[in-house]
C-alpha cells in the first residue's frame, strides 16, 4: 500500500527499491516464513478461490524458506510479465502506481517476529508476498492489478485517490468470489491470515455483500481489525472487464460531496449474500480500545 507524506530513505534508488539481500536472511527468518506458508497451505484449500491455489506452484521454488525475488520473478515474468521489487516500507501513492502499471509489485524484505506471528501492523514479506504473488500469476487478475494502477494515476490528477483505494482494499486485500459451492476468499489480507481467513468465510459477524463499484468507492474501511464488510465479485473476469470499460471520472464527480457509507452500513440496493450481525466488532468496541490486527 502506499502513503504520500514520505521522504525516501537513503538506502532505496529513485524508484524507491532496495536489493532483496536474500544472502542475508537467517534460518529463524526462512523458518518462519516455512511455518506460515505450511500454516496457510493447510488451512486455504476449500476456502480460497483455486486461481490462488494454481498460483502458490510459483512460490514453490528450488530452495525452502523466504523465495529469492531473481528466482521468483524468473517464473512470475514468464507466467504474466509481473516482477515483485523490494521496497524498504511504505512509498508514496505515485511511486506505488507507476510500479503496479509498469507491473512490478512493491514488496516489504522484513518478515514478522515469532511473536508477532498474528499480529502485524505493517505487511511483512509474508503478507506481500504470499498474500499477492500467486494471484499475480494468474491472467486476468495480473491485467486488473496493472489497470489498478493506471487508474491510480489517473485518480491522482482527480484528486480522487482515497476513492480509488477503497476498490484496491476492498478487492486486491479483503475480496471475497461467488463459487460453485459458496463464497471463496482472494484477497491477500485474509488469504495471508490465519484468523481472518475463518473470520471472513465463517463468521456470521461481517456483511458479504455483491461487489458494486461506486458503492464500494463510498464505503469507509477499517485498517485496524477484521472489516465489518466484505465484497463479493462473480468472477476475476468481471472485475476487470468492470475496472477497464468504467469511466472513472464522471463517477469521481457524481460522488463528490457525497457522504461516505459506514464500514457495516447496508444499503437498500445492495446485493446481500450475508446480513451481518456484527457482534464481534461491537464486543470489541466495548472492550480497550487494543485492536488486534493482521494485514
Ligand atoms: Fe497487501
Amino acid at each position: 500500500m502506499a502513503n504520500d507524506a514520505l521522504a525516501r530513505p537513503a538506502c532505496a534508488a529513485d524508484d524507491w527499491t532496495v536489493p532483496q539481500e536474500w544472502d542475508r536472511y537467517g534460518a529463524d527468518e526462512h523458518a518462519m516464513w516455512d511455518r506460515l506458508f505450511e500454516r496457510q497451505a493447510r488451512l486455504l484449500p476449500g476456502r480460497v478461490a483455486p486461481a490462488f491455489i494454481d498460483g502458490l506452484d510459483v512460490l514453490r521454488l528450488s530452495k525452502p524458506g523466504i523465495p529469492d525475488f531473481a528466482e521468483l520473478n524468473a517464473r512470475l515474468m514468464d507466467a504474466t510479465g509481473w516482477q515483485v521489487v523490494a521496497v524498504p516500507g511504505l512509498v508514496p501513492d505515485d511511486v506505488f502506481f507507476d510500479h503496479l502499471a509498469n507491473r512490478r509489485f512493491v514488496a516489504g524484505r522484513f518478515i514478522r517476529k515469532p511473536d508477532q506471528i498474528d499480529y502485524l501492523e505493517e505487511p511483512d514479506i509474508f503478507h506481500d508476498v504470499f498474500g499477492h504473488v500467486p494471484l499475480l500469476a494468474n491472467p486476468v487478475f495480473a491485467d486488473y492489478m496493472a489497470a489498478y494502477g493506471r487508474g491510480g494515476q489517473r485518480a491522482a490528477g482527480l484528486g480522487a485517490i482515497e476513492r480509488l483505494a477503497r476498490i484496491y482494499w476492498y478487492t486486491v486485500e479483503f475480496g471475497l468470489m461467488r463459487g460453485p459451492e459458496g463464497l471463496q476468499i482472494y484477497g491477500a489480507g485474509i488469504v495471508s491470515s490465519f484468523s481472518e481467513t475463518l473470520f471472513a468465510l465463517d463468521d456470521p459477524s461481517p456483511n458479504r455483500i455483491g461487489f458494486d463499484l461506486k458503492r464500494l468507492m463510498r464505503t469507509n474501511y477499517r485498517i485496524d481489525d477484521f472489516q465489518q464488510s466484505y465484497f463479493v465479485i462473480d468472477s476475476f473476469e468481471d472485475l476487470l472487464r468492470q475496472t477497464i470499460e468504467t469511466d472513472f471520472a464522471p463517477l469521481y464527480a457524481e460522488l463528490h460531496g457525497t457522504p461516505d457509507l459506514a464500514v457495516d452500513a447496508i444499503e437498500p440496493d445492495d446485493r446481500i449474500y450475508h446480513r451481518g450481525t456484527q457482534h464481534y466488532a461491537r464486543s470489541r468496541l466495548s472492550q480497550t480500545g487494543d485492536f488486534h490486527h493482521e494485514p
